[in-house]
């Protein structure tokens, strides 16, 4: 049939097809053409509504669903545990979405070099006054009054690190600055003033990143300023946080919906134990939130031909297909989403949220930038999806690619989440949202595609994995993901369960 008989017999169906589903059909003969809107008219019976009531649109994921090129989980067939009492339903929901962090709505910088000015200010002002509250001994000075006292004087000088480069006698020359001027730090490799349990400077130093916010104590001699001491700004040691109700919060990320590499299947059997099927409903029972940190489509254009890696080669179709998989989410469970990098929002980092529209947030599903701050019963929780975890792992000595949860933990060490600027996309905002507010108890990752968990000064760090397998992009960046396990945290009793769905024997690790 040609495109306007194709057109034509779907009008007479009371159904409009958009060019992208047309595209589906092109070259089909009349006989196929009939029993794809056969199958379509029977999927819309699934999803509900009135069949007379409406002129159905036609998309390229309904195409594909009714021609069973791409599997998706219908309504009809999705299972819920007679037996099944969620806890979370019988306490409700306490939980609040800190907007004040939130960059959506909000974006007033446009590139430009006084927007770049204003943020690193903003940065360096926020940071500063972080290590102002930490205790030292030495007083506190600017720049231009260290360049002016007496050899032998020691001081605490705040500043941000502009480069470090090492001499020929393996020294360190540390290149600093702050609003009053820029100066030159030696560390000494033999300055070895180390404390038990503690690196010395110069193995501190060599976890400096240019463009981070440190407080450096120094000796200043005839002829040059040594340091003595570093310190990061850091979350204050705290114990973890538990609460009273038995509830529980689900984690995860980097969905890739469109990907020929998402694992449905196994994401249909994860929405399915949330609603109480398999072994672990007691575990089940008590999830009242799940949290999303981004990457929840494939996107378009993302990296070099990764069309070929696409059953959906239309981002809004790979958002109503996710959509539709949120919806088969039980009703009592918050739903809280960020976007990631390939996300249908801008790269630069801090991202505001995905439209609404897009991934119909209304009622319990909360659409949310990237970083997010949201206190779950009272945890205070850091989504981000983690574009600079790459770049940390690659700059700082003792990080590998198995363990995100390390370079994780070395951003809230910075109070940044985006420490080097050189190697991401920061958009030059007028209020820095990168920086790391108040005292986290939970601080959720993504971005990595693989399962890792830890916990730091009491804060629980976790990296919630992939539902998508290797992709050959990743294989050729030495990625290995952990397809489809879902990390659970028990918040009463502080416990971390990962339910494993990558086999059809669920399993609880
Ligand atoms: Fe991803």
């Amino acid at each position: 049939m040609n495109e306007s008989e194709i057109v034509r017999v779907f009008r007479d169906n009371r159904m409009l097809i958009t060019p992208s589903a047309l595209e589906e059909l092109r070259g089909k003969e009349s006989k196929d053409i009939i029993e794809v809107i056969d199958k379509l008219k029977d999927l819309y019976k699934n999803y509900g509504g009135s069949e007379e009531a409406v002129i159905r649109t036609v998309t390229e994921t309904d195409i594909k669903e009714a021609t069973q090129t791409i599997k998706i989980p219908t309504f009809v067939e999705i299972k819920r545990a007679t037996d099944f009492k969620p806890l979370a339903k019988e306490y409700g929901h306490d939980f609040k979405i800190h907007t004040e962090y939130d960059i959506t709505g909000k974006s007033r910088c446009k590139g430009e070099i006084s927007d770049f000015v204003q943020y690193f200010n903003e940065r360096f002002k926020k940071i500063k006054n972080v290590l102002l509250s930490r205790p030292s001994t030495n007083r506190v000075v600017n720049i231009e009054t260290l360049s002016k006292l007496k050899p032998g004087e020691n001081a605490r000088v705040i500043c941000m690190i502009t480069s470090k480069t090492m001499t020929k006698k393996g020294h360190m020359i540390v290149e600093v600055e702050d609003d009053s001027g820029g100066t030159t730090i030696l560390v000494l490799k033999e300055n070895d003033q180390k404390k038990p349990h503690e690196k010395s400077c110069f193995e501190k130093a060599q976890l400096l990143v240019n463009d981070e916010v440190v407080a450096i104590d120094v000796r200043t001699s005839t002829n040059f300023k040594i340091a003595n001491d570093i310190t990061w700004p850091d979350l204050p040691i705290k114990p973890k946080k538990t609460i009273e109700k038995d509830l529980a919060v689900a984690f995860i990320s980097d969905v890739h919906v469109g990907s020929k590499y998402f694992c449905d299947a196994e994401f249909e059997r994860m929405i399915n134990w949330l609603r109480g099927v398999g072994p672990g409903k007691e575990l089940a029972e008590k999830v009242g939130y799940l949290l999303v940190a981004g990457d929840v489509v494939d996107g378009i254009g993302i990296y070099p031909k990764q069309e070929k890696d696409l059953v959906l080669k239309d981002v809004y179709e790979q958002y109503k297909l996710f959509s539709r998989f949120l919806e088969m989410i039980p009703d009592h469970i918050e739903i809280i989403v960020a976007p990631g990098n390939h996300d249908a929002v801008r790269l630069a980092e801090p991202q505001p949220a995905i439209p609404s529209d897009m991934i119909n947030a209304e009622g319990r599903v909360h659409s949310v930038g990237n970083p997010a701050y949201v206190d779950i019963e009272g945890l205070h929780t850091l989504l981000y999806h983690g574009g600079s975890l790459e770049a940390v792992i690659a700059a700082l000595p003792g990080m590998d690619t198995l363990h995100p949860e390390a370079a994780a933990m070395e951003l809230l060490k910075r109070r940044t989440l985006n420490p080097l600027y050189d190697m991401n996309d920061i958009a030059p905002e007028h209020q820095d949202y990168l920086f790391i507010e108040g005292d986290i108890d939970i601080f959720h990752t993504g971005h990595w595609h693989r399962n890792a968990y830890s916990e730091y000064r009491g804060t629980v760090v976790l990296n919630s994995g992939c539902w998508i397998s290797q992709t050959d992009y990743q294989l050729k960046r030495g990625i290995v993901p952990t397809p489809a396990i879902l990390p659970v945290y028990e918040m009463k009793s502080g416990h971390i369960r990962h339910m494993t769905f990558n086999s059809p024997e669920i399993k609880i690790v």
